[in-house]
């Protein structure tokens, strides 16, 4: 440091104006640290967890509970048409089930009354198959099951029309899809 008067001056200068300038960086991150670490009043602990509307559950899709719907009534198609009342039976239990919690989930979707509708054109269109089921096989009348099959298919339909989207039309299919066999287990081959 032992250069000319001007060339002090301008180190000091350059000296004071590094200092200002790490002072300014160390408030500025002291400030930052406090603003984080700044403790949650009493009483309101949960506040000290950053709100995140990410992390919130998306809300309920009608049409998922509609695919699981599709599924069982495939299944009891399946299971009527390969004569298998038991199985028949578990997918009729299954789906009238699965409409009981739509109505609870979605009493109303997007304006449409689910509920209502539920309760006054599908629950109602299962009971003539149920009867049919409850029958031993030699007291029906020639396709009985299939006839209450198709009422119940007609209801979904309808309930479909009803709520503004009568493009989605649900048709019987035979074809079987599934990991599974729907024959009874008395006709199974070994
Ligand atoms: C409340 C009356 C109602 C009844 C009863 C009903 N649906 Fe639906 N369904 C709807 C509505 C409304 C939608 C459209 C949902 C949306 O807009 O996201 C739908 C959508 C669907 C879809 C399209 C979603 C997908 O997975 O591709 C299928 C399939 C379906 N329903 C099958 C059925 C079957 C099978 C039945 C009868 C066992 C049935 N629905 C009974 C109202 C109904």
């Amino acid at each position: 440091m032992d250069g000319s008067p001007l060339e002090r001056v301008q180190q000091s200068r350059v000296l004071t104006f590094g200092g200002i300038a790490l002072c300014a960086i160390f408030a500025w991150a002291f400030s930052g640290s406090i603003a984080v670490s700044d403790p949650a009043p009493k009483g309101h602990a949960s506040q000290a967890i950053p709100y995140d509307p990410a992390s919130e559950e998306p809300p309920e899709e009608l049409a998922e509970y509609m695919s699981r719907l599709q599924v069982y009534t495939h299944k009891l198609s399946l299971s009527v048409k390969a004569g298998n009342d038991q199985l028949a039976g578990l997918y009729l239990h299954e789906s009238v089930a699965l409409l009981e919690q739509i109505q609870k989930v979605f009493p109303e979707y997007e304006r449409i009354p689910v509920a209502v509708y539920i309760a006054r054109l599908a629950l109602g269109a299962y009971e003539p198959l149920k009867a049919s089921l409850a029958k031993a096989a030699t007291e029906r009348a020639a396709g009985e099951l299939d006839a209450g099959m198709d009422i119940v298919m007609q209801a979904c339909n309808a309930c479909h029309t009803a709520s503004q989207v009568p493009f989605i039309r649900v048709v019987r299919n035979d074809f079987n899809p599934f990991l599974q066999s729907f024959d009874p287990l008395t006709s199974s081959k070994p």
